[in-house]
């Protein structure tokens, strides 16, 4: 019996239990059937695309592999509506202001004093994008699925799949009815995903190891491990954990597939190269630090408003200013590769793993 055929690839039509994260603006419709063709599930970053271009991307997935695939959104409750930009108190705004126009003074752009306009509700769109193309697997980072939402989903035979940082919120989700919770340890790269933002970003940060078994011991609902794996061995790990699988999302941006425009950053960085900030979006996500994460300095808007009102700052480009998505796992991490690759390393990593242990078991 193939030890990494766990009841999580029965359960969704996969033969290895490898998640590729869904990573906005990185993973692309060819990472995610290179994922789901090589046994794994991929997941297609829906957040922050338009009806249309989210059609076209499941389209090309749906071209490029017959396989099951999932295709995310971050349902945080204060991104559905976006926050209207008018409502954030005076001292607040005057404070975003001073910290990023001292960046578009150095930086040579226009210093800003208007509130950024209010950003487009993308998400009801999305959804019945993702309804009329077939989706098989809807997956939900930074919130919870609604009890009318989950009811769509069971009517068209699609499974849930949720991501969640502490115990009691991973239990939220299994009370409302998903199919698989995702266990984000703090190692994890991108946002933390929780839908209350935790006042320090301590919290909800718990380690990998330590939020898996104690997730699998509260829930009978397959839990896959997320947060810094990166090597098979880990994969072999997560399982001994009790997981039912992994979801690996740095790994996957050092890929050929991935439009990443960092996987220099990701290949080149050791494990202690992150922090977990807001200033990019205003929650908290892990970063390799660069000059924004270290010297922004005051408050921080809502999630959209202050990606909006540092919009051009960021056009430039430049890697000093630019959020760099990626989580401790860059340390793991020493070439680019194609996906097929990474897939093939992860499962002959974890089965020698697995017989290792096995050889030196006492009878
Ligand atoms: C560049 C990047 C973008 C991400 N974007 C998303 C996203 O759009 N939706 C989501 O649910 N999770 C997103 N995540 C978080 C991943 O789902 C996952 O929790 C994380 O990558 C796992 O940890 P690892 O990076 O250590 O493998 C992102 C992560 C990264 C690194």
């Amino acid at each position: 019996m193939d030890p990494l055929r766990t009841p999580l690839c029965d359960l969704l039509g996969i033969e290895v239990p490898i998640f590729q994260a869904p990573m906005a603006s990185a993973a692309t419709p060819e990472l995610v059937a290179a994922v789901s063709n090589a046994g794994g599930l991929g997941m297609l970053p829906g957040a922050y695309l338009a009806a249309e271009q989210l059609r076209a991307e499941i389209r090309a997935v749906k071209k490029a592999t017959s396989k099951p695939f999932a295709v995310n959104l971050l349902l945080h409750p204060a991104m559905q509506p976006p926050p209207d930009p008018d409502e954030v108190p005076g001292p607040v705004w005057s404070q975003v202001l001073s910290a990023t126009n001292a960046f578009r003074r150095e930086l040579g752009l226009r210093v800003q004093a208007l509130r950024p306009p209010r950003p487009a509700d993308l998400i009801p769109e999305a959804l019945e994008v993702i309804f009329t193309e077939d989706v098989p697997v809807l997956s939900i980072g930074l919130g919870q699925p609604s009890a009318a939402l989950m009811a769509r989903c069971r009517e068209r035979g699609m499974k849930v799949v949720a991501m969640a940082c502490t115990v009691p919120d991973a239990l939220a989700l299994v009370e409302a009815g998903v199919d698989v919770v995702v266990a984000q340890g703090g190692e994890a790269g991108g946002h933390r995903s929780t839908w209350v933002k935790r006042p320090s970003v301590e919290q909800a940060a718990i380690g990998t190891m330590v939020l898996v078994p104690e997730l699998c011991a509260a829930t009978t609902v397959p839990v896959v491990a997320a947060g810094g794996i990166a090597v098979g061995s880990q994969l072999a790990a997560a399982l001994a954990l009790g997981a039912a699988g992994v979801h690996v999302g740095t790994r996957f941006l050092a890929t050929a597939e991935s439009r990443s425009t960092y996987k220099d950053v990701v290949v080149g960085a050791d494990s202690d190269s992150t922090r977990i900030t807001d200033v990019f979006s205003g929650l908290h996500a892990r970063v390799v630090r660069n000059r924004f994460s270290e010297e922004y300095s005051g408050a921080v808007l809502p999630p959209m408003l202050q990606q909006a009102a540092t919009a051009d700052i960021r056009s430039g480009g430049d890697r000093e200013f630019v959020p760099l998505y990626a989580g401790q796992s860059v340390g793991l991490i020493g070439r680019v590769e194609p996906a097929a690759e990474v897939m093939r390393a992860l499962c002959a990593e974890a089965r020698a793993a697995l017989d290792r242990l096995r050889g030196s078991a006492v009878p």
